[in-house]
């Protein structure tokens, strides 16, 4: 969702704001702001747009002062504009602030405040929640930590904010519920964001509030944290393990095709340490005596959004193989409120990337709640989801900034892969032959991957034949549709082409009334179980004049011939397809998307963390 960034030091504020908050746009673009302090009190800036339409109209005269907020926003409250957009400041104009989340009781704040005579400039809830801190303030004569802390009592949501006050310079108070913060400790300085990545290239010494904990950042007093509730905590000092390459484009055009490019190292990362093909061994450590906890566990329930819901379904297809273990793979939306039976004899997997979904921390919640083991497959080390589980395995990916997820999404099934293998072994479902196998070829998945991008070329040239389509059809079989479903959500996201995907065998029902010549459908055909079948499907969209792209093995000739193109990956064992299969559907969707002239690390309408419901 929004980003949040803020800094209190001895710099300059304004430029480490402006970096911080280009740092942070792939959390949502639609405008941008920033509040900086100085001795004539708070300035504060707002543009509709992207932070450089923010730099462009700050422009020759940018603000002095050694404190300050800034904030990119993706909407919630209010269409996205110059008035609509953080910092919001309070009546007097004394206090301004950034937040992220949404505060769900701010129509009754509102009119509760309206009737003690104040006015709002936006439709905003945040804007609410400054007036109603100062309304606190100035009725009870209070700092501003304490009225930021009564304040936040009375509000229902989810909340990170940043409050800078020009009555109490050389401090800055800072909250979380539901959305995380980071501050970042320097030397006599704190940066302050929602995430790691503006703070890396200056510290990598910080502190993740936890849910409704206020910390105090003041140039005297240092770092002072206590809850909602008024006790006192003591901040624990986590070293970032991030590196500042990562976070830049390294000479690529777009994130999303250098994450696309990466995916052979996040892959062998993903498996560093945890396979041994000379041992013919898989450890996940992080999962530790939890392993037989899932081997008797009633049923194992994935919890997921997204790209990581279609790697959930893969998991559902290994596990349930291999491992022989009941699987249920839900949305966390939808199963966080339809009061599903959960028992201490289930173990629930949410899978993120960010570690901060709301949905999914919801759905986890809940789990724990009800007794389940809580166990978690999450990117983003330190995250709220990653923090809330029992224990779990972190993929290893490195930060990923194109919206469109990739590199995860491998990490994520390569994980659940080495998951499936351990439970397997350790349940001996599997023939130990079998087993070696996989455990060999996994570890060779990598080169394959690598394979796989040399055909690039080929598949931006398929690009050019669909790019000016308005629908498709994605089909897989097995473990291989939810690739397919995969490929359609990318091909969505980022080119807004309308896609679906469905598993082969099902378009039968339904969408094959939709095909005629100006279809293209993209048929993974790589499952050697089911290759007859497939080809048969490739027949019947042949029959009704409909443009099959086939994604392949190496050697493969009938349905290459049959397909109107054809992009060939290498032979892997059938429950590692995934893993190659979805990387041309990645790059079809990128060619697509650029050749369509969107931007595909920043589409409409998405963000890259959903911290709200
Ligand atoms: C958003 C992103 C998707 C992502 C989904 C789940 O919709 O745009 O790319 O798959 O959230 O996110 P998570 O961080 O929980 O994997």
């Amino acid at each position: 969702m929004c980003g949040i960034v803020a800094y209190l030091g001895s710099q300059e504020a304004y430029p480490l704001l402006i970096k911080g908050l280009k740092r942070l746009e792939y959390r949502g673009y639609d405008s941008a702001g920033i509040a900086v302090l100085n001795g004539e009190g708070l300035k504060a800036y707002k543009r509709k747009g992207k932070v450089q339409e923010l730099e462009d109209f700050i422009h020759s005269t940018p603000p002095l002062g050694k404190a300050g907020i800034g904030h990119t926003r993706w909407a919630t409250h209010g269409i996205p504009n110059d008035i609509n957009a953080h910092p919001h400041l309070s009546g007097n104009g004394k206090l301004a602030l950034v937040h992220n989340g949404i505060i769900e009781n701010y129509a009754l704040l509102k009119a509760a405040l309206e009737k003690e005579g104040h006015h709002f400039q936006s439709d905003t809830d945040t804007e609410v929640l400054a007036h109603l801190i100062e309304e606190v303030q100035n009725r009870g004569q209070l700092p501003l930590e304490e009225a930021v802390r009564i304040a936040l009592k009375r509000v229902v949501g989810a909340y990170a904010i940043v409050v800078i006050s020009q009555d109490e310079p050389g401090k800055l108070v800072a909250a979380r519920k539901a959305s995380p913060l980071v501050i970042g400790i320097g030397k006599q300085e704190f940066f302050l964001a929602s995430d790691a990545t503006p703070i890396i290239e200056h510290t990598r010494k910080v502190v993740y509030l936890n849910d409704e904990e206020i910390a105090v950042v003041s140039l005297h007093d240092g770092m002072k944290v206590k809850t909602i509730q008024n006790e006192v905590q003591t901040p624990f000092i986590h070293e970032l393990d991030m590196e500042l390459e990562s976070l830049e484009k390294s000479g690529f055009d777009y994130f999303m095709l250098k994450e696309i490019y990466e995916q052979p190292t996040t892959i062998a990362d993903s498996m560093r340490g945890r396979i041994n093909v000379e041992e013919n061994l898989v450890r996940l450590g992080g999962l530790g005596n939890h392993i037989d906890k899932i081997c008797q566990a009633r049923r194992i329930i994935i919890v997921a959004c997204g790209t990581s819901w279609h790697s959930g379904l893969i998991g559902e297809y290994l596990i349930e193989d291999l491992a022989r273990i009941q699987v249920e793979v839900e949305y966390a939306s939808e199963f966080r409120y339809r009061n599903p039976i959960i028992t201490d004899e289930d173990v629930v997997i949410a899978i993120s990337q960010s570690g901060e979904t709301a949905d999914t921390l919801a759905a986890l919640e809940l789990a724990k709640e009800k007794g389940a083991t809580a166990l978690g497959i999450v990117n983003v080390v330190g995250s709220s989801i990653a923090r809330l589980t029992d224990a779990g395995a972190y993929i290893h990916a490195g930060p990923e900034i194109g919206v469109a997820s990739t590199k995860a999404f491998t990490g994520q099934v390569a994980l659940l892969t080495m998951l499936a293998l351990v439970l397997a072994k350790k349940k001996g479902t599997i023939n130990p032959d079998y087993f070696h196998r996989l455990v060999a070829e996994l570890a060779n998945i990598p080169n394959k991957v690598e394979k796989v991008l040399e055909y690039d070329a080929e598949i931006k040239y398929i690009a050019r034949e669909i790019k000016d389509r308005h629908n498709a059809l994605y089909l897989g079989r097995g473990c291989n549709f939810p690739v397919a479903l995969e490929g359609a959500l990318k091909l969505k996201e980022i080119s807004y082409i309308h896609a679906e995907g469905y598993p082969a065998a099902e378009m039968k029902h339904g969408p094959i009334a939709l095909i005629d010549e100006q279809m293209p459908v993209i048929v993974i055909a790589t499952n050697k179980s089911a290759y007859d079948k497939i080809a048969s499907n490739i027949q019947e969209v042949k029959a009704r004049k409909g443009m099959v792209i086939a994604v392949v093995t190496e050697r493969d000739k009938a349905i290459s011939e049959m397909a109107d193109f054809a992009i060939r990956i290498p032979d892997t064992e059938e429950p590692l397809t995934p893993l190659l299969s979805v990387i041309p559907l990645q790059l079809l969707s990128y060619y697509i998307a650029v050749m369509r002239g969107c931007n595909v690390d920043q589409p409409r309408n998405l963000a890259k963390s959903v911290t709200v419901e």
